[in-house]
């Protein structure tokens, strides 16, 4: 009750101690919001909260909870004030999603729906939400629709994806109920990589990482023997398929110039989608040229058959987000990698090896 009667108002911030979550609350700490971050810590650890409270020099409430428990997450609106809500909470992996899809409808839809109807209850009319290119599934098959402005039909070809495409609907039907009330900011993100300047953040997958950036920093800390390249094949300039990779400070940065949108809307409601990518493409083999050069090494590849699923091109048109939310990327492939290589080499383990437990283990 102290924190209501105090009156500061809070971001909540759910997944906050997540990849892009946690760079997040970086961001919005610097420009003056308080956060309170919820996460059941199914894919993080609270590690990096402490270390955001050593980056910030802030405090950071923090609430171990699972969206899904409805009486959990109300104790944390009655408990603070909360003015908006960042959503990032939610399962990622395409893969995995093909094989427990039941686990990732729960989590994911059922996890939404709960913070919706809180926010009903408490009239926090604000949601900034974490959508992915995903939704638009293979947009190669409209030759004129590359790069992707937010206009190409949508068709997810996995579970992972139709999560993302139902939240996405489930936003759109909410706002249409009463279009004075509900301001929803719908974020596709492509593909984010590197880590904080600081070296106290980053990425810290779980298991053998899926993705190209963290599978290729733990072949070069040692972690790992190689890289797979799946297929040097595709129709593009050296046979590797091509992604919109942005930087994660650049796409934390993104999420602010959304929740200031929002408030700038301050009358009425409003429902609408944003791609944050750089509008620029790159290969597999142009990031890793990019990542050996940052290193400083060679990294041992072998080039593989090609992954199920992958599609030759998602590159963003980002026209639409630098128009209206002001906001476009700074910050190169380059300059991800090093920031990537310096979060790797100072924490080969992620956040496993620090702390109490590096001390136990050494
Ligand atoms: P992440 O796994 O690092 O972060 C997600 C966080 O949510 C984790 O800390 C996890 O513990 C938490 N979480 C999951 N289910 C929860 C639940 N039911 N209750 C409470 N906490 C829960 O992933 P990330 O890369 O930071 O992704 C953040 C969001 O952005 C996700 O919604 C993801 O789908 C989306 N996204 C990610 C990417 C990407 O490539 N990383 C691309 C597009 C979209
Ligand atoms: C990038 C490129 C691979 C690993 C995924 C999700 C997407 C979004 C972002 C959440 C591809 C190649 C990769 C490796 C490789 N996430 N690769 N060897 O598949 O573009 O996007 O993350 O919303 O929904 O699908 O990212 O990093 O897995 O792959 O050759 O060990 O690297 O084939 O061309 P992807 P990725």
């Amino acid at each position: 009750a102290e924190k209501r009667i105090s009156g500061k108002k809070y971001v909540l911030v759910t997944g906050g101690a997540g990849y892009i979550g946690s760079h997040a609350v970086a961001e919005l700490i610097e420009n003056g919001y308080e956060c309170v971050v919820v996460d059941n810590l199914c894919n993080s650890s609270y590690e990096s909260v402490a270390r955001l409270e050593l980056l910030t020099k802030h405090y950071i409430p923090f609430c171990k909870v699972d969206l899904c428990d409805r009486e959990g997450l109300e104790k944390v609106f009655q408990e603070y004030k909360i003015d908006s809500v960042i959503h990032f909470a939610g399962l990622k992996a395409v893969g995995e999603s093909t094989k427990i899809p039941l686990t990732y409808f729960h989590n994911n839809i059922l996890g939404t729906l709960v913070l919706l109807e809180l926010m009903e209850k408490y009239h926090v009319e604000k949601l900034v939400f974490s959508s992915s290119a995903t939704v638009y599934g293979d947009a190669t098959r409209f030759p004129n629709m590359i790069p992707i402005p937010e206009e190409c039909p949508l068709d997810p070809t996995n579970p992972y994806g139709h999560t993302k495409f139902t939240i996405e609907k489930i936003l759109q039907d909410l706002y249409a109920s009463n279009t004075n009330i509900w301001k929803f900011a719908i974020l596709r993100y492509f593909n984010p990589i590197g880590a904080h300047p600081s070296g106290l953040i980053g990425e810290d997958p779980l298991g053998i990482p899926n993705n190209l950036l963290p599978y290729m920093a733990q072949v070069a800390v040692g972690r790992r023997e190689k890289l797979y390249v799946f297929g040097d094949d595709y129709e593009t300039r050296d046979g590797t398929p091509i992604r919109d990779y942005i930087h994660v400070v650049d796409l934390a940065k993104g999420h602010i110039a959304a929740l200031k949108y929002l408030d700038a809307h301050s009358t009425d409601g409003l429902c609408r989608e944003w791609n944050l990518g750089s509008g620029t493409g790159s290969t597999v083999f142009e990031v890793y040229r990019a990542f050996c050069n940052a290193s400083n090494k060679k990294i041992p590849y072998e080039v593989t058959g090609r992954r199920a699923g992958d599609v030759i091109n998602l590159t963003a048109k980002p026209d639409r987000a630098q128009r209206e939310l002001k906001w476009k990327t700074e910050l190169d492939v380059g300059v991800a990698c090093s920031d990537l290589w310096k979060w790797a080499t100072e924490n080969p383990f992620g956040y496993q090896l620090n702390g109490q437990k590096a001390v136990f283990a050494a």
